[in-house]
């Protein structure tokens, strides 16, 4: 039988344990990822959980709550994105309870014993709970996510019909926080060829969009095995979307119009 082992280097190692605070009424312990890529040779380290332990009674109802807290109270070198607290910027997406999703509206009380939280995953990590989103964002830049126009711009604005307006809805509502991407298992193993959910979600929004001219050419760029036809339904990106958007649907109206165009 074949046997596979992690390198010696990413390996976790036993993390720093920090205690409750005296007299806490509701204890509750946080295991958080820790490593930090700006390390380097000998003083790179293995990578380690450490545990918080903190009282609900004393901490905000969701997870970013108490990373707050951690990194104000306990221990200022625990790094993590956030900027909204409110399911809008789509920065403090992590990994939490296994599955990926929006600290900020994520609820303790939603997990039922430790709090375990890692980065998104199958992407490099910065720092902790900091991925490296460049080809992410590269991927959403290469999709063109603007209205692109040929017909002479009007004295006005471009109008929609309520109905034209409509077609957007469960699109436009995507805050581009990668959590579908990185529960994609064709996007772990293909993500330099393949858009990935997010991203297909996007070109889809465009050329759904009534005002847009250039969705002929946007469907060009796609029709592509790694770049499209890497999808192969398994669904995760719709299970885990914090917005409860449907990636997955919008990809196959986009192999839709791939073949009707035929
Ligand atoms: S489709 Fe959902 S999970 Fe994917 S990037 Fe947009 S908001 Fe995040
Ligand atoms: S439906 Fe497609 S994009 Fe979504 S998780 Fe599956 S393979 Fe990935
Ligand atoms: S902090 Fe903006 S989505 Fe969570």
């Amino acid at each position: 039988m074949v046997e596979f082992a992690l390198p010696a280097n990413s390996k976790i190692g036993p993390g720093t344990v920090h205690p409750a605070p005296k007299g806490a009424k509701n204890p509750r312990r946080f295991k958080i990822y820790r490593w930090s890529a700006a390390e380097e040779g000998a003083q790179q380290e293995n990578p380690r959980v450490d545990t918080y332990t903190l009282d609900l009674a004393a901490t905000g109802p969701m997870v970013l709550d108490a990373l707050i807290k951690i990194k104000n109270e306990v221990d200022a070198t625990l790094t993590f994105r956030r900027s909204c607290r409110e399911g809008v910027c789509g920065s403090c997406a992590m990994n939490i309870d296994g599955q990926n999703t929006l600290a900020c509206t994520k609820p303790i009380e939603d997990v039922k014993d430790d709090v375990k939280i890692y980065p998104l995953p199958h992407l490099a990590v910065v720092k902790d709970l900091v991925p490296d989103m460049t080809r992410f964002y590269a991927q959403h830049a290469s999709i063109e996510p603007w209205i692109k126009t040929e017909s002479a711009a009007p004295d006005r604005e471009r109008l929609q019909s309520p109905e034209e307006r409509a077609k957007l809805d469960g699109l436009y509502e995507c805050i581009l926080c990668a959590c579908c991407s990185t529960s994609c298992p064709s996007y772990w193993w293909n993500s330099e060829r393949y858009l990935g959910p997010a991203a297909l979600l996007q070109a889809y929004r465009w050329i759904a969009d009534s005002r847009d001219e250039s969705a002929g050419e946007r469907l060009d760029a796609l029709e592509d095995p790694f770049r499209l036809y890497r999808c192969h339904t398994i669904m995760n990106c719709t299970q885990t979307c914090p917005k409860h958007l449907n990636p997955a649907k919008a990809i196959g109206e986009v192999k839709k119009l791939v073949v009707e165009r035929r």
